[in-house]
Formats: structure tokens, C-alpha cells, sequence
């Protein structure tokens, strides 16, 4: 698939479940900014069609590249970065949960959510906005995923789609770091994931990072039960230059483990 038209329909896919993003990128665009994306980020199982070794080949097919693996051992999480066959597109992150380390209940309610894919389906990389390929959980199933892992929660609702897009604010010309970012993004009315802090990262790192606390939807579960659930968030990052005088390519996984929190139901 052509980059620009998967990046397309990424977004629409994204910004209907998470209209924060579009009066976000809005607001810059009136500023006279150029909203460019660093990197969009997937979530998935470790199991069956949907294992991130089973989604990858789509995402090389575009002609990106392997990068490097990161692990977020607290949160059960295993990810690699891509990095894309040009330096003015957007990186992808991958994250695929263990299920094996969660309890024998979850990982049953996760197996019973898999088990309903069809192989064939997993056939392209329009998978990346195709949602759940699943039935709706029940709330006690949520639940009961939510008490273990809010990643896990949040897939089985949400399913295959962009978690977040990012704004590469060394591409704004007006705004110059995360925290004044952070602050237009409140002046907007919307919050900030402060887990790990506001700012998220260091110059030391070669990467700072923030985001916002993710928008909220009304969700009808498959008891009938309905909810508000947190959909997708909208992050911005700035790189720095390496001892070779290129932008850091990679991720740091210690502001990742805590911008995965962005999602979390408590705390919003
Ligand atoms: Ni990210």
C-alpha cells in the first residue's frame, strides 16, 4: 500500500475516534503551523493472526525498516520501532501484549476475542484501522481485563487501530518545546497525561515527549451495559540531534511505559 494513502485513511479512522486530535492539529493550522506527524503507534496480542510477527510484513511492505526492539516489562509489553524509506515520513512503534503473563481468566476472555478472526482477513495493512475483529466483551470481561491491564482493556474495546498520531514540533515554528505545547493544549480545554511528568524524556535522551489524556466515548457492551470508555490520545515529541548530527531515530522506553498511561481509565 502507498504510505500517503495508508496515512490517509489512518487519520479519519483516528480522528473520529478521537476529535481532540483534529481541533488540535486545527488550532496549529490556524496558528500558520505545518502539522507534520514523528510517528503513529499499534497495539495488539502476542497471539494468534494479529501477533505483531504477523502485522509486520505489512508495515515492511510499505518499505519501512526494523529499527529497534524495546520491552516494558511492568506493563507486559513487547514493541519495535520502524523507521520509514523516507526521512520526511512518519515512524511506527508496535506493541504486542504477553498475554501469557496475564491470569489463566484473562488470558481466556483474550482467547475467546482472537479465536473469532478470520486468518483470511488478516490480509493487508488496511488491518491497522479495521477496529475489533471481534464481538463486543461484556463489561465483566472488560473489567476483569482492566484489573490486569488497561492495554489489554482498551484493545479488546478499541481493537486494531491508530492508539495515537504525534506532533514533531521541531517542525512548528512558533511553539519550540513540549511544555508550551502542553499549554496550548490546555488553553484548548483538553488534559495532559501527567504520568512520569509533563514532560516526558530529556535532551540527554535525544527525545522529549508529551501528550494528552484521551478522549472519552460513549460504549454499549455486550450485556448492554453502557460506559464511557477512553478511545485515542494525540502526542508530540521533539528529537535532538546525535553525536553524528542526525534527529534520534528511536524511541525511549521509560517515557513509553508512561505515555501507554494515557489511556488508562483511572486517572481521567
Ligand atoms: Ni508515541
Amino acid at each position: 500500500m502507498n504510505i500517503d494513502t495508508f496515512f490517509d485513511h489512518l487519520w479519519q479512522d483516528y480522528i473520529s475516534m478521537t476529535p481532540q486530535a483534529e481541533a488540535i492539529a486545527n488550532a496549529l493550522i490556524a496558528q500558520g503551523e505545518t502539522v507534520k506527524n514523528d510517528h503513529v503507534a499499534f497495539r495488539t496480542f502476542n497471539i494468534g493472526p494479529i501477533q505483531l510477527k504477523q502485522l509486520e510484513p505489512f508495515i515492511l511492505d510499505m518499505g519501512y525498516q526494523r529499527y529497534e526492539p524495546y520491552q516494558f516489562p511492568s506493563k507486559k509489553l513487547d514493541a519495535f520501532g520502524y523507521i520509514p524509506p523516507s526521512p520526511d515520513m512518519p515512524r511506527i512503534f508496535l506493541s504486542e501484549l504477553r498475554v501469557e503473563e496475564l491470569t489463566d481468566s484473562a488470558q481466556a476472555i483474550i482467547y475467546r476475542l482472537v479465536d473469532q478472526i478470520n486468518p483470511d482477513d488478516v490480509d493487508d495493512a488496511s488491518i491497522f484501522w479495521r477496529g475489533p475483529l471481534w464481538a463486543v466483551p461484556s463489561y465483566e470481561d472488560y473489567e476483569q481485563l482492566a484489573s490486569e491491564s488497561d492495554y489489554a482493556a482498551w484493545l479488546s474495546l478499541i481493537g486494531l487501530r491508530c492508539n495515537h498520531f504525534t506532533i514533531n514540533v521541531n517542525a512548528l515554528n512558533g511553539i519550540n518545546d513540549i511544555e508550551q505545547m502542553n499549554q496550548l493544549i490546555e488553553e484548548l480545554g483538553f488534559s495532559i497525561n501527567e504520568a512520569g511528568g509533563r514532560v516526558k524524556g530529556s535532551p540527554s535522551v535525544l527525545l522529549e515527549q508529551g501528550s494528552t489524556k484521551a478522549s472519552f466515548q460513549p460504549f454499549t457492551f455486550a450485556d448492554g451495559k453502557r460506559h464511557d470508555v477512553t478511545t485515542c490520545y494525540y502526542e508530540f515529541a521533539k528529537r535532538y540531534l546525535d553525536e553524528d548530527g542526525n534527529f534520534y531515530q528511536g524511541f525511549v522506553a521509560a517515557s513509553a511505559d508512561k505515555i501507554f498511561e494515557s489511556t488508562d481509565r483511572r486517572g481521567n
